[in-house]
């Protein structure tokens, strides 16, 4: 892998996300274009197998600049199966962003497809700290669906599954997940360069494997539904898929994701050991 003489700062992770809110969703970030280009075969994938004459809930974990939160808002998935939406996010910076991003998008919609939008509500988040907020602990056992889309590279997998359980319905609920493969991981982290400094800002990440997450899952309760997808870097993506910075990756597997269904019975089980 080619490497950069570019000086590199360490920082936290609230810090670098709140210093990448700006150019997030501009610098060419190839997770993200790799992302969006798995991501909606997935969201087929739950939406079809959360009930469709109920409506769901949605807890979003790790939001970033709402750039998938605004994917739930299409009238695909919102009008009429999704009734609410907690988006969640360690960084300040990034929901700013995010709760722009969504608003603009109602207001652009309004008249439109969408005639009973999803309620949208962002909340500061940190899925580290065990002492939730009085407004996170509301949010506790409600949802339906738990998405969570390249931020569990930022925190132990005990810690993510934990985050989840709480949020989903004890009768049962599924989350979905993308992540930055371990085979990147092991490379590289998430991280920008700040155009003023030069410096490439980093912050803290884990490369964790597919096999570690699912083993990890079952503990919990959860059972992959469907698919593990896996995504590499081909030539052919770059110029299409990704941008000239995807070259350097060209024969790695970069992304993957999944659908886990969690189930009451599960959990008991598992509380009973
Ligand atoms: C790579 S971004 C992904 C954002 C968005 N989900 C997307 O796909 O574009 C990772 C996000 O996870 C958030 N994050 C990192 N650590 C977190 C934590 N401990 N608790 C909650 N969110 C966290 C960051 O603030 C950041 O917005």
């Amino acid at each position: 892998m080619a490497s950069s003489s570019r000086p590199v700062q360490s920082v936290t992770n609230a810090e670098l996300y709140n210093r990448w809110a700006k150019v997030y969703d501009t610098d060419g970030n190839i997770l993200q274009s790799v992302d969006d280009l798995m991501l909606p075969a997935l969201l087929d994938h739950v939406f079809a197998l959360l009930p469709s004459d109920l409506p769901i809930r949605v807890i979003e974990l790790g939001c970033g600049t709402g750039r998938n939160t605004a994917k739930l808002l299409s009238p695909k998935f919102s009008s009429p199966q999704i009734s609410s939406i907690a988006a969640l996010d360690l960084s300040p910076g990034m929901l700013t962003v995010a709760k722009e991003r969504c608003e603009n998008y109602l207001t652009a919609n309004a008249s439109g497809a969408l005639l009973a939008p999803p309620v949208v509500e962002f909340y500061e988040f940190d899925a580290l700290n065990q002492e939730p907020s009085p407004e996170i602990k509301a949010l506790e056992g409600k949802a339906d669906l738990v998405f969570s889309t390249l931020v569990l590279e930022h925190l132990p997998i005990d810690v993510f599954f934990r985050a989840i359980t709480s949020f989903l319905k004890p009768t049962g609920g599924y989350v979905l997940l993308t992540n930055m493969h371990a085979e990147m991981g092991r490379i590289s982290q998430a991280g920008f360069v700040d155009e003023v400094t030069g410096e490439k800002i980093r912050g803290h990440s884990y490369a964790h494997e597919i096999s570690e997450v699912i083993e990890e899952g079952r503990k919990w309760g959860f059972e992959v539904v469907g698919e593990v997808g896996e995504r590499g870097i081909q030539q052919a993506d770059v110029g299409t898929v990704v941008g000239e910075r995807g070259k350097k990756w060209i024969g790695v597997n970069v992304w993957y994701g999944f659908v886990m269904r969690f189930e009451e019975v599960r959990q008991s089980e598992r509380a009973g050991q």
